[in-house]
């Protein structure tokens, strides 16, 4: 009998998780180790217990549901993905990975497949940078791309260490424990929204990823001279809101320029200080947001930018500090992994395209520690990070069907 998710239970859920959030319906805010964050744990951890499996969690939050197979000792296969959602975002963004994982668990359970490797579905901690400003926490930590002294130097707006806000969440425990030993899991597959509008346009059920796009944040601070909006004459100006701006156009010239249509540069923060309508900014803060799918051409890109704010500062003025916050490469996709959705895909009988992920996910560091595969589902008109997110429930139902047939082949059936 072929697993077949059951689509009620799972888009029951997500509605039931989309009501832990700090904003006003359809959109959802839901910050790492907030309350809502804490009941989003809370009801995941109970609906694992409640298929059976057995759910811990590590220092950092990362929550790990395991349904054990017939040979324990081997590596364990695993899926899934977040339930931190950014201010003012949608329902879908991570969810469909997290539930979408348990469904396929159930699925197969209800299937009567008993896997040779353990299945795990874990809830990564922080993917999104929200809160302490660096995407993927807990599977970087996992990964051992970053170590415990994150614990002490992150620090959230509201001046929580990374440490004190996790050991207020009930999070304890060293840092230096997160990280999984070698051959810990044999395969991770995480099933995700597209976040794009290539599968819909293209009519297509399933994406399969094969490569996931390098990220890079940069925090740049432009100190100029602040004074009076009225008295302070423009030739006598060293204004750091409109060198930043110059800055921000001049990451958009490299981009376009030095580019190709696979780099993107966002400035989406912009800290003016000190904030009045009457005073001259004296600083600024922007965060940048680099892209691509090649990490040599962001890394250009980036040089050309930062020279291009060097001249900026000298010509009006100012000083221009850059603080690299990441600079990530690129992952790609297990080909073993790439085989066994595209299998399931075309024994569903199901439209799919191979394609890159322009966005990250905690696959991105999974990657660095075992064979690493995505399953892309289509959202409606590609929208994401807003509140018109949209996922159609037969399309995490087939997204979740396709997780669950390649967790089977990964994870090898008892005889
Ligand atoms: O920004 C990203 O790509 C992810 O959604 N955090
Ligand atoms: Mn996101
Ligand atoms: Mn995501």
């Amino acid at each position: 009998m072929r697993p077949a998710a059951d689509r009620g239970r799972v888009w029951q859920e997500l509605e039931q998780l989309a009501t832990f959030s700090d904003a006003t319906p359809p959109a959802v805010t839901r910050i790492v180790f907030t309350e809502h964050d804490r009941r989003a744990r809370e009801f995941f951890r109970s609906r694992c217990e409640a298929a059976g499996l057995a759910v811990r969690a590590d220092a950092v939050g990362n929550t790990f549901a395991r349904w054990q197979g017939t040979s324990p000792d081997l590596p364990a296969v695993a899926t899934g993905s977040h339930i931190d959602a950014i201010p003012n975002a949608g329902r879908f963004d991570g969810t469909v990975g997290v539930f979408g994982g348990l469904e396929a668990v159930r699925a197969l359970q209800a299937a009567g497949v008993r896997p040779r490797r353990s299945i795990d579905v874990i809830m990564f901690t922080s993917e999104e940078p929200t809160r302490f400003g660096l995407g993927c926490l807990g599977s970087r930590l996992l990964a051992g791309s970053i170590d415990a002294t994150v614990g002490q130097t992150l620090r959230g707006a509201e001046g929580l260490t990374l440490d004190e806000a996790r050991q207020a969440a009930g999070f304890s425990g060293s840092l230096d424990n997160v990280r999984l030993g070698a051959g810990a899991y044999a395969a991770f597959v995480e099933l995700h929204i597209e976040q794009g509008p290539l599968l819909e346009r293209a009519g297509d059920d399933i994406g399969i990823v094969t490569a996931i796009a390098a990220p890079a944040s940069v925090r740049v601070f432009i100190e100029g001279q602040g004074g009076h909006a009225g008295a302070v004459l423009m030739p006598d100006r060293h204004d750091a809101f409109l060198a930043a701006s110059e800055i921000a156009l001049a990451l958009e010239d490299a981009v376009r320029t030095l580019g190709s249509i696979d780099t993107v540069g966002t400035v989406g923060v912009c800290d003016v200080f000190p904030g009045a309508i009457n005073s001259i900014p004296s600083r600024v803060r922007i965060e940048i947001d680099l892209r691509d799918v090649d990490e040599e051409r962001r890394n250009r890109v980036w040089r050309h930018a930062e020279q291009a704010g060097a001249l900026v500062a000298a010509r009006r003025g100012v000083t221009v500090r850059s603080v690299i916050i990441n600079m990530d490469p690129p992952a790609t996709c297990a080909a073993a992994i790439v085989h066994a959705v595209s299998a399931a895909c075309a024994a569903r009988a199901l439209q799919h395209q191979r394609m890159i992920s322009r966005a990250y996910h905690d696959s991105l560091f999974m990657a660095r520690v075992a064979p690493t595969g995505m399953i892309f589902i289509p959202c409606r008109d590609g929208v994401s990070h807003r509140p018109d997110e949209y996922a159609d429930p037969d399309a995490i139902a087939r997204g979740v069907e396709v997780l669950a047939d390649t967790l089977a082949t990964l994870a090898g059936e008892a005889s």
